[in-house]
């Protein structure tokens, strides 16, 4: 099972396949702002990944398009809702 390693907090939670990064948090007790209950429309959920990108799909266009109207954007910027690791991950929320 995949782990999310939350570097900010310094929290690691092992999560179910198919689970997103957003589900990950939630279970590590972690709160972050989702606006949109993970519908991908408002962005707010996002974070940076510090550690395997290549266990996270590419964004699909939708997400992309959100994260083009983000201030904080970057080529490892995603949204936690939208993003399903399929193996081991490091995100920092930095907020
Ligand atoms: S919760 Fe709104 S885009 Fe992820």
């Amino acid at each position: 099972m995949p782990c999310v390693t939350i570097a900010d907090r310094n929290r690691v939670v092992e999560i179910p396949a198919g689970c997103s990064i957003l589900e990950a948090l939630e279970m590590a007790g972690v709160n972050i702002m989702h606006a949109c209950g993970g519908n991908c429309i408002c962005g707010t959920c996002n974070v940076e990944v510090l550690a395997g990108h290549e266990h996270l799909p590419p964004p699909a266009e939708a997400e992309r398009l959100i994260l083009k109207k983000l201030k904080r954007q970057g080529p490892n910027v995603r949204l936690t809702c939208q993003a399903h690791p399929v193996g081991d991950v490091t995100i920092q929320i930095g907020l």
